[in-house]
């Protein structure tokens, strides 16, 4: 079993990996003892939800308190559902594009809102348009009583340079491509239910959780022990493990305000893609090769100053990662075969 006091030197299976993505922190079991009522996790079957519905489930056990926390999404993998189920995840089946399955909902007081749709926008835009912006609509208004901790992205602000320091809070958005327009339709619907019913509600924009069997280290690191040329036309980025990222969205249940608070939600540094692919090279003893350049001006970089002053800094570094990353490939581990195609600066996905 993983606890953020002891975070093992490398993760060998599946399982260890799960347990270390949903071993619940001390602040988490502390906030699940202050938090007044239930929980529900919209959008639970997607990369990060399952493992976040579990962290809450250990939390509230740990805690020693009794508290229901509910899973809704299609669950079109059905094993999701059973891993939920039997780690005491209530499931729900809906498609919240339909707005009276929604209606039909249980209305919980604490609500985290995961659903989010971003590949394959380009040829399908009306779909990505209807999951990230019609079902904040649909949710916004049934969970009016509740607060809303809402998945967004750091794709709505404009692409800066490296030196930039990354977009604070501060900066307007200035998304590029449908995608990221739909993103930010997302959180402007939210905001309008919460000024018409008061419905306090947090943003998160996050900038690429790492899970080790799909993310930016990991689509890095699989071109590295593959001698295949790594890309460096975006040259920069951000990225947070993702138990740091869930733990953080789950705190954000006490920092949900109105009119909406804004957090930024990635790691510290802003990373440079030649030191990681460097860094996997001489892990797995090859050498690197690249492709493409860039004058360092148009990245996806958020500053998560804010997140950092409210939470601490997260609790594996960028070098642990890439330990852990390195090892996880070397091992044959599971990928998801999910790219996050973080080269892309045109906005198409
Ligand atoms: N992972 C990252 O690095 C990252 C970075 C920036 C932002 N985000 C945002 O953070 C959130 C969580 O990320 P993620 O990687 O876990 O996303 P994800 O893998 O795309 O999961 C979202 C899940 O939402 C569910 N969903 C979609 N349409 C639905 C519908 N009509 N009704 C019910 N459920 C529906 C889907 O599960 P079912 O098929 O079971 O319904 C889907 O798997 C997303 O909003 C994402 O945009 C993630």
């Amino acid at each position: 079993m993983c606890s953020t006091l002891e975070l093992p030197e490398l993760i060998e299976t599946e399982a260890q990996l799960d347990a270390c993505l949903s071993t619940p922190t001390k602040p988490l079991i502390e906030l699940m003892r202050r938090l007044t009522g239930d929980l529900v996790v919209l959008g639970i079957g997607g990369k990060m939800g399952v493992t976040l519905g579990i962290a809450a489930v250990r939390a509230i056990e740990v805690a020693g308190i009794s508290k229901q926390v509910f899973g809704v999404s299609r669950f079109s993998d059905i094993e999701t559902r059973t891993q939920l189920e039997d780690a005491g995840v209530q499931t729900i089946r809906c498609d919240l594009l339909d707005r009276q399955e929604v209606a039909a909902l249980p209305s919980v007081r604490n609500v985290i809102y995961m659903v989010g749709r971003k590949f394959g926008t380009q040829g399908q835009e009306a779909l990505t348009w209807a999951t990230n912006v019609a079902i904040p609509d649909h949710v916004g208004y049934h969970f009016q009583d509740s607060r809303i901790v809402v998945f967004s992205t750091g794709c709505v602000y404009p692409l800066v340079s490296a030196s930039a320091g990354g977009c604070s809070e501060e900066v307007a958005p200035d998304p590029l491509g449908e995608y990221a327009q739909s993103c930010l339709g997302r959180e402007r619907m939210f905001s309008y239910w919460s000024e018409i019913h008061g419905t306090p509600i947090c943003l998160l924009r996050l900038n690429y959780a790492v899970d080790l069997r799909y993310g930016l280290l990991h689509d890095i690191g699989v071109r590295v022990y593959r001698s295949q040329p790594v890309d460096l036309t975006v040259s920069h980025f951000n990225v947070i493990w993702q138990a740091d990222a869930n733990g953080q969205a789950l705190r954000c249940l006490e920092h949900c305000d109105n009119p909406p608070k804004i957090l930024n939600v990635t790691g510290p540094e802003t990373v440079s893609v030649r030191f990681v692919a460097e860094t996997f090279a001489q892990l797995f003893g090859t050498e690197p090769r690249f492709t493409g350049d860039s004058d360092g001006s148009r990245m996806y970089l958020s500053n998560a100053a804010k997140a950092a002053a409210l939470f601490g800094y997260p609790s594996v570094s960028l070098l642990k990662l890439l330990k852990w990353q390195a090892a996880w490939i070397q091992s044959g581990g599971r990928s998801l075969d999910k790219p996050t195609h973080y080269e892309v600066v045109d906005g198409r996905f």
